[in-house]
């Protein structure tokens, strides 16, 4: 049984990782580092806690002595490193921790990961050749886009926010000890994930949430803002993809083809609700549930659209989003409906 490591799998894209992973391969054992900050839901893992093929360690990715030990204990094969600060209005009003995990957690990581597979700068041990660090980023590091145009691997890093500059940040440093020491990395920088799992502050969870407590659905600016929707699922297969077959030292965009503004979202979202869970149901006196719908003031610095084209991953990889918006935002809203059947607010 091969050992990985996976770090921030008790998050949202995380926790989906280890369900999928785990459902496909019965030849490897996940070792789940996660420091379960607010972010985190074990929960979501209570199917799989039993598993002799999964074990939950609660720790900090800063932590090198324990990053270190888990590696020796468990003689890591491989890393997924999904653990990160990951909420860009929270990195606008407090950047530190940002650049602490994102940043100096990607390196002890890094290091750990050289000391257990590495003889020398260059030179695997015998037999960790083919051991891989897989670093799961943002494609926020690529800054903003016009109306038109689309981020590619080679387009230049123009981080806008204090969230996207730490990824860039990590990411430089996985680059950086490819070429130097050698490292079997991989890189996947992805748009906006949504579906089951992700924390309630984020925007899709936010316009639910609000809606079914009847309270004002708060959209930044005048909601034209554009984001590239991939259902995590497909997220999940594309880093399956990556990490068995993307080729060393290499990065691979994964994105939906599937542009919508906030605004769109929201009115999406609220037509959903309105045919599953009409307000009258639950006890609300608002007609209908886009009634709701406020413009807020925009966020400082709010990058006006993200896509990405996922050309190389396709053609290179072979991967397909298999779901759509439609039917991707369906599946999504079902799981909040299920979740929050009593929530108030
Ligand atoms: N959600 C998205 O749309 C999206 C898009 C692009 C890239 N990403 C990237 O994917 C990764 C996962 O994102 P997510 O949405 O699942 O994040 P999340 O915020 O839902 O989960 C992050 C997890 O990391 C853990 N964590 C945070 N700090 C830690 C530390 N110091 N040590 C150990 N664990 C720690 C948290 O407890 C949490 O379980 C992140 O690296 C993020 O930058 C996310």
């Amino acid at each position: 049984m091969t050992s990985l490591l996976v770090t921030g799998g008790a998050g949202f894209i995380g926790s989906n990782f280890i369900l999928y992973f785990l459902e496909k391969y019965s030849n490897y054992r996940l070792i789940n580092l996660d420091k379960l900050t607010y972010a985190a839901d074990l929960s979501y893992l209570k199917s799989v806690e039993n598993d002799p093929r999964y074990v939950f360690i609660q720790g900090d990715i800063r932590d090198a002595a324990l990053v270190q030990k888990l590696f020796r204990d468990y003689d890591i094969r491989g890393v997924l490193h999904f653990a990160a600060e990951s909420h860009v209005d929270n990195s606008i009003r407090g950047p530190e921790i940002f650049i602490e995990t994102n940043i100096k957690g990607t390196f002890t990581l890094l290091e750990a990961a050289r000391a257990h597979w590495f003889e020398s700068p260059q030179k695997p041990r015998a037999g960790y050749e083919h051991c891989r660090f897989h670093h799961v980023s943002t494609d926020e590091v690529y800054g903003s886009l016009g109306e038109t145009g689309f981020f590619r691997e080679d387009t230049p890093y123009a981080p806008n926010s204090p969230y996207s500059a730490s990824k860039a940040g990590s990411d430089f440093l996985v680059r950086a000890w490819h070429h130097t020491y050698g490292l079997n990395t991989v890189i996947t920088n992805c748009s906006n994930n949504y579906g089951p799992h992700q924390h309630a502050e984020k925007l899709i969870p936010t316009i639910i949430r609000k809606a079914l407590a009847g309270e004002p659905i708060p959209i930044y600016g005048d909601g034209k803002n554009v984001r590239d929707w991939l259902y995590v699922r497909d997220h999940c297969s594309g880093l399956d993809l990556a990490f068995h077959k993307g080729k060393a030292g290499e990065t691979y965009n994964i994105g939906g083809r599937n542009e919508r503004n906030n605004l769109e979202i929201a009115h999406t979202i609220t037509a959903l609700l309105q045919e599953l869970a009409p307000p009258s149901s639950r006890g609300l006196t608002v007609a209908h549930y886009r009634d709701l719908i406020t413009f807020v003031p925009d966020r400082p610095g709010h990058d006006r659209r993200y896509a990405i084209d996922a050309t190389k991953i396709e053609t290179e990889l072979g991967w397909r989003a298999n779901e759509n918006f439609e039917t991707g935002i369906r599946k999504t809203v079902a799981w909040y409906l299920e979740r929050w059947a009593d929530k108030k607010s």
